[in-house]
């Protein structure tokens, strides 16, 4: 028999985003971030600061978490948390954290592999009508550090069907960025100036890799040769560009990510596709997917702007799914930057 009256606190820190929510069943109550803005000037996040700010942000924002839902620190049935992948001095502290709230609080602890949590974060309960993902379905978790093709057969099952075998997607978006001289997180910003450039005015070199994996780590070189070799010839090239250039790349990005996914649909059968993680912010990307619906006759997922970028309530989605099936942690944990889905 399910407990149906489970409150959940969880917490995520394992880049440069503090998030604590409080989740009641799959139901949101309450979703704090602290966004660093401190890496900006360094066009990367540098992880000792990042680690640094965690152990500032983490109070504050449990705290507000809490007042936010309105539930009381004695009412909590379990702590849910990060373990990885991530940054190891970030994770360790959402991790330390969370220890220590189980230990005081005598309720046990609920470790979260990030990546599930940006997936199973199309289960979130906001009080607001969505639909969402039966099982099969594909998704394409496409973040700052991952890029995956992920076939989820049930809440705690998941199949990796092809990934990155070196950079991840976001990283192409933000090394373009830094490239161009756009501050860090370049990825909203290239997204912004896309929307008012023309993608068909420049063309950028297509990489191989094997099966349905990806491999951007080409593509950002390649976008580093075109930036130079226009910019030997027009030292304002860039600026006087810069939208078509956006919306250009942005747009290669996007048509590489989404050739596999028709590939595996079309190999599958598998007629859901849902997007999850940081890159699925991006607006030309849910535009294209819509348009798969048209054109593939399927079914597709897109996650409200909160649950793309990183955020606790995804962790407490599906802390809530381990706790129906008894998955608990043990205190001696550690954090881990890898972690296999
Ligand atoms: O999932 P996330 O918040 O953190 C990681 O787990 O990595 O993803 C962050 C990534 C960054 O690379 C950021 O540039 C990218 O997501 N991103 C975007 C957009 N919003 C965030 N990329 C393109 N367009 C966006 N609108
Ligand atoms: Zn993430």
């Amino acid at each position: 028999m399910q407990n149906l009256n489970i409150y959940i606190l969880a917490i995520e820190s394992s880049c440069d985003d503090t998030s604590c929510a409080v989740l009641h069943n799959n139901r949101v109550l309450s979703n704090v971030t602290a966004n660093q803005k401190i890496h900006e000037q360094y066009g990367g996040v540098v992880p000792e600061l990042a680690s640094r700010d965690h152990q500032k942000n983490i109070v504050p924002v449990v705290e507000a978490a809490l007042k936010n839902a309105g539930i009381a620190m004695n009412q909590l049935n379990a702590i849910a948390v990060t373990r990885g992948p991530g940054l190891m001095g970030s994770l360790l502290v959402g991790l330390s954290f969370a220890k220590s709230l189980s230990l005081a609080l005598s309720i046990p602890i609920i470790e979260v592999n990030h990546m599930k949590g940006h997936i199973l974060a199309h289960f979130i309960d906001d009080g607001e009508v969505q639909k969402t993902p039966e099982f099969p379905f594909l998704c394409l978790t496409a973040s700052g550090g991952h890029t995956q093709l992920i076939k989820v057969t049930g809440y705690l099952d998941f199949e990796m069907v092809g990934e990155t075998i070196d950079d991840a997607v976001g990283e192409a978006f933000d090394k373009a960025a830094k490239i161009m001289g756009i501050p860090y997180p370049g990825g909203p910003l290239i997204d912004k100036y896309a929307g008012s450039g023309d993608k068909s005015k420049f063309t950028f070199a297509y990489t191989r890799a094997p099966g349905y994996n990806y491999s951007f780590s080409g593509i950002k070189t390649s976008f580093l040769y075109f930036i130079q070799n226009h910019v030997q010839k027009d030292k304002n090239f860039v600026a006087d560009n810069l939208c078509d250039i956006c919306a250009s790349y942005q747009d290669h990005l996007i048509k590489v990510l989404l050739k596999n996914v028709r590939h595996v649909l079309k190999d599958t059968g598998m007629n859901q596709l849902a997007i999850a993680g940081g890159v699925s912010a991006n607006s030309e990307l849910r535009r294209q997917v819509k348009a798969l619906e048209h054109e593939l006759g399927i079914e597709t997922f897109i996650p409200k702007f909160e649950y793309c970028t990183d955020n606790a309530a995804m962790i407490g989605i599906t802390a809530y799914y381990k706790f129906l099936n008894n998955e608990f942690a043990d205190l001696s944990i550690t954090p881990m930057a890898r972690m296999p889905i």
